[in-house]
């Protein structure tokens, strides 16, 4: 038998995990006073499909010295995590008052990030990453034109705060995933459904946010990257061979994955025809100031790729539906396992950001990927779910892609597995797990799975063998 190549990367490459806060925090204050938007739509009646909440999650607000033990043991370099903005901001501003973060949540984030450094891990901060603060969502959140200086305020204070312990800045995650799902697909708050215009304003105003974030952190953290994350998902059309299926597809990938980085690109917002014809729409398109050229790095996650397919019913819908059905195999969210995607978006699909205005070669990071099997939150006992091999699969065939991938000429710098522990999955509550480290409810025990062990391998040889 002959020894399997081994895919050594490149020098220096980031191997991290992410979270966010809602996910894994039980923020005290947060969940006692309910400051946010989500901590308080986990208790409405049937919005959480398995009923669980995020009031504990991983608890991770007074764990965090133990689960950095957890990243040093698995020879992580690198660790994502979330701002709680409405645990640092719980009251809006009041006219004529400086307005300061809360001090204790400030305490334990530099507790936590200090932590990391200590343990010389290169820290990525996010400072949207889905949740509001209740006064501001209350006020209309991403559509009202207020969230734009409040996100500006709150990224300055949060490169006065942090500055010196962040690596790399993410402003907003997904932002078309949290568009779609607040405002199209009503899953998560405010729960609107189809409410396009909605959408897009939050849209429109999130770029306008970015751009005045990324100004604000370049000036108080000079030299420090700044981005954004793309949800980046690959649409196939269902029926190879029907054009209403293709016209579907495009309108879905050039809405869902290109429209808000071409806008960060050009500075200049355009939405497709025959949208781009309403008048409501014209008034959300064209230039944004200052927004041209905010990507210093180009920050992916990558999880799966869309079958589309064109709905047959009056009025016509240009966005179609995802279908159902798959074609290969899926993980407990029916999200199908395709490695080739990740290859294909990071070797085609992105190239019109491949460079900086000034033609340099663009960073990219992979911010998140990961295999998610369904286990029940009072599970306790046991050795439920430690023999991960379709995740082993899932993120042994991924890192093959991105090895090709980089091979074939992309400036990749970092993987980052999405995630460090199983963790609160939105509306799909805590019965998809993501994690290298499984959590047991309520009591709270970390055990490592066997992809855990797998994955520190690779961090430590800094590549894996050719699966
Ligand atoms: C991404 C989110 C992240 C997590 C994963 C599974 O869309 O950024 O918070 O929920 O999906």
């Amino acid at each position: 038998m002959t020894d399997r190549r081994f895919l050594n990367f490149p020098a220096g490459f980031l191997w991290g995990a992410a979270t966010s806060h809602f996910q894994v925090e039980g923020h005290p204050e947060e969940m006692s006073a309910r400051t946010s938007d989500w901590s308080e739509w986990t208790t409405l009646d049937g919005k959480i499909s398995d009923q669980t909440t995020a009031d504990q999650a991983c608890d991770f607000y007074n764990r965090y010295a133990s689960d950095i033990e957890i990243c040093r043991k698995l020879n992580l370099n690198c660790f994502r995590i979330s701002l709680n903005w409405p645990a640092l901001c719980p009251d809006p501003p009041k006219e004529g008052e400086p307005y300061t973060f809360n001090a204790e949540t400030v305490a334990y984030y530099r507790g936590m990030l200090s932590g990391l450094k200590a343990e010389g891990i290169t820290t990525l901060v996010t400072l949207f990453h889905f949740t509001l603060p209740r006064w501001l969502a209350g006020a209309g959140g991403w559509t009202s034109p207020d969230s734009i200086k409040e996100f500006e305020r709150f990224a300055a204070l949060a490169a006065d705060a942090f500055g010196d312990l962040v690596d790399y800045w993410i402003t907003i995650n997904e932002p078309l995933a949290y568009a779609y799902q607040s405002y199209v697909n009503g899953a998560w708050p405010p729960g609107f459904r189809n409410d396009y215009l909605k959408a897009f304003q939050a849209i429109r105003n999130m770029l306008e946010a970015h751009g005045k974030a990324y100004a604000a952190l370049h000036q108080r953290t000079p030299g420090k990257p700044v981005s954004f994350t793309m949800h980046w998902r690959p649409f196939t059309a269902k029926h190879r061979w029907n054009p209403l299926d293709h016209m579907v597809r495009y309108y879905r990938d050039y809405v869902f994955n290109l429209m808000f980085p071409l806008a960060v690109q050009k500075g200049d917002l355009q939405f497709p025809y025959p949208l781009s014809s309403n008048e409501e729409v014209k008034k959300l398109s064209g230039p944004i100031p200052g927004l041209k050229g905010t990507m210093d790095y180009l920050a992916i996650n990558y999880y799966t790729r869309e079958l589309s397919e064109f709905s047959y019913k009056w009025p016509i819908d240009i966005f179609g539906v995802a279908s159902t059905e798959h074609e290969l195999e899926v993980n407990c969210m029916g999200w199908e396992h395709f490695p080739d995607g990740l290859y294909n978006t990071l070797s085609y699909d992105v190239s019109p950001f491949k460079y900086n205005l000034d033609g340099t070669l663009r960073p990219i990071i992979i911010t998140e990927n990961g295999f998610a099997t369904a286990f029940s939150h009072d599970l306790n006992e046991g050795d439920w779910s430690l023999a991960d091999d379709k995740r082993i699969n899932y993120l042994t065939s991924h890192l093959t892609a991105l090895h090709h991938a980089i091979a074939d000429g992309a400036n990749v710098q970092g993987y980052i597995y999405w995630s460090l522990m199983d963790n609160f999955e939105w509306a799909e509550g805590l019965r998809p797990r993501f994690g290298l480290i499984r959590i047991a409810y309520p009591s709270q025990e970390r055990t490592m799975r066997h992809s855990a062990m797998v994955y520190a391998d690779i961090a430590k040889r800094n590549g894996l063998d050719d699966p």
